[in-house]
């Protein structure tokens, strides 16, 4: 994505998922990098790792975030859900360095401390924008709106892996991860509009600064490969 990563404002209706992209990118230099990333196992292995790592971060957030809100059943499934995702790429690694079996250490993942700065930082701006929220929403809101930016930024990278993966004949489809993606999209977004009446300006405010973070993450990437 490099630097000209950019957000547009959503213009969709109600207690619904986006019609198209709301996050986006420089799409060429997404495919450039994915190539590079797939030409090489042990690099595609460790990019696989990164991803697993990711919906791993994500799955401690949900799970530590449930502690100031109520696990109702969508808490619940969105929790097993990304605890799948990092499953379901630690597990594709076998399918292109059929010998690793990776941790989490930094130097096993592709530019690591970027992707864990990137969701880190992403974290702690909302959580400093919402300190003065109603306590009774507040931990809520921080859930929907981490998770709304991220399910967003999947949507745009996850598909353009996934073409990649087909274009390149490589065993490994990424179907069912964007599906349940583009769900959780849809219930964070629907619920942060129920909960928040500034939801909007909120997001289009943390979308840039999501895009920031990302563009930092995406220079490190293609340094790294
Ligand atoms: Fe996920």
């Amino acid at each position: 994505m490099n630097a000209s990563a950019s957000a547009h404002p959503a213009s969709h209706p109600a207690n619904s998922a986006p019609a198209t992209p709301i996050v986006s990118g420089d799409d060429r230099a997404l495919n450039a990098l994915l190539n590079r990333i797939v030409d090489e196992p042990e690099i595609h292995a460790r990019w696989l790792n990164t991803l697993a790592f990711l919906e791993f971060m994500g799955t401690r957030k949900i799970a530590r975030s449930l502690n100031g809100r109520r696990a109702d059943r969508i808490a619940l499934q969105h929790l097993a859900e990304e605890a799948r995702h990092a499953y379901f790429f630690k597990r594709s690694i076998e399918r292109v360095a059929p010998d690793a079996d990776p941790g989490f250490a930094l130097s096993e993942l592709l530019a690591g401390f970027s992707a864990a700065r990137y969701f880190h930082g992403l974290d702690a701006l909302v959580h400093r924008d919402l300190a003065d929220a109603d306590p009774t929403v507040g931990p809520e809101l921080c859930y929907l709106y981490v998770t709304t930016l991220i399910e967003e930024r999947a949507g745009w990278l996850y598909p353009a892996y996934d073409a990649v993966l087909e274009a390149r004949n490589l065993p490994l489809r990424l179907t069912g991860v964007i599906l349940e993606e583009e769900q959780h999209l849809a219930d964070m977004y629907s619920a942060a509009r129920r909960l928040d009446p500034q939801c909007e300006e909120r997001l289009q405010g943390y979308r840039v600064q999501e895009a920031q973070g990302f563009a930092g993450f995406f220079t490190r990437l293609q340094a790294a490969v």
